[in-house]
């Protein structure tokens, strides 16, 4: 399995530094990295387009959410069969800034999921405990809850990756420990054993401050298929850093 090398560019950027970054990214993507790594990158909707052009042969390029509704109106949204037909071949969805600023739930995440599905895309769905909730021994039934109502029961290892992103750990520098990780990225498998007959085949990938100092402890965590990068998507070279910690 090669590890899926993904970046979360969040409301940042603008159409020249999305030509450049993704420029100086795909110069950089060289035979050892993409014999190992796969990549992907959701920059904001807007720049989707100027990414598509200049994304290269090996990025491949989602969106940062999407409506659960195919058409209509609502103001603002952007449907799962646009995002197909711009070209687009994933999408995320239930980032804990969703969740927290837009008060999205497991349920609308699993009914985005289930019209992502819809138009052949991937939904990358993120999980994950605020810093309250570990505190309070809570993580594991926090994420537990999230995997079991936002991913739908239609989710195979080809329609879906997961993310576990540790809310604490997103911007904050602070980065759960590799045993933390591995216990609960084993438990997010367990999870998916329980539903899906393809669960070893599943992605899951860590986010939180993975950054090209704690890169390689962390992709060489068991069941840890990847990473979801904010901050450090957003220089080529750390992004690169990155995923050569993963070969
Ligand atoms: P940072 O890498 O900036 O902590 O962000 C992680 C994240 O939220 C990716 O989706």
């Amino acid at each position: 399995m090669k590890k899926l090398i993904a970046g979360n560019w969040k409301m940042n950027g603008s159409q020249a530094m999305t030509q450049d970054l993704l420029g100086e990214i795909n110069s950089g993507l060289n035979g050892a990295l993409l014999d190992n790594c796969e990549f992907l990158v959701f920059p904001p909707s807007l720049y989707v387009p100027t990414a598509l052009k200049n994304n290269g042969p090996y990025m491949r390029v989602g969106v940062q959410d999407c409506s659960v509704h195919e058409s209509g109106a609502y103001t603002g949204e952007i449907a799962a069969p646009m995002i197909k037909d711009i070209g687009c071949s994933h999408v995320l969805l239930g980032h804990s800034e969703r969740r927290q600023y837009h008060g999205e739930s497991d349920e609308t995440v699993c009914d985005k999921a289930k019209a992502a599905y819809v138009q052949d895309l991937v939904a990358v769905i993120c999980v994950g405990e605020t810093e309250s909730q570990r505190e309070e021994g809570k993580a594991f039934d926090v994420v537990g809850e999230q995997i079991a109502k936002a991913v739908p029961e239609t989710a195979t290892a080809d329609n879906t990756v997961i993310a576990y992103e540790p809310v604490w750990a997103i911007g904050t520098g602070k980065t759960a420990s590799a045993d933390d990780v591995a216990e609960m990225h084993s438990f997010i498998r367990e999870k998916l054993a329980e539903r899906f007959s393809d669960s070893e085949n599943f992605y899951i990938l860590y986010g939180g401050s993975m950054k090209p100092e704690n890169a390689a402890e962390l992709l060489n965590t068991p069941n840890v298929n990847g990473g979801l990068i904010g901050g450090a998507s957003l220089k080529a070279d750390q992004f690169l850093a990155i995923a050569k910690a993963a070969t």
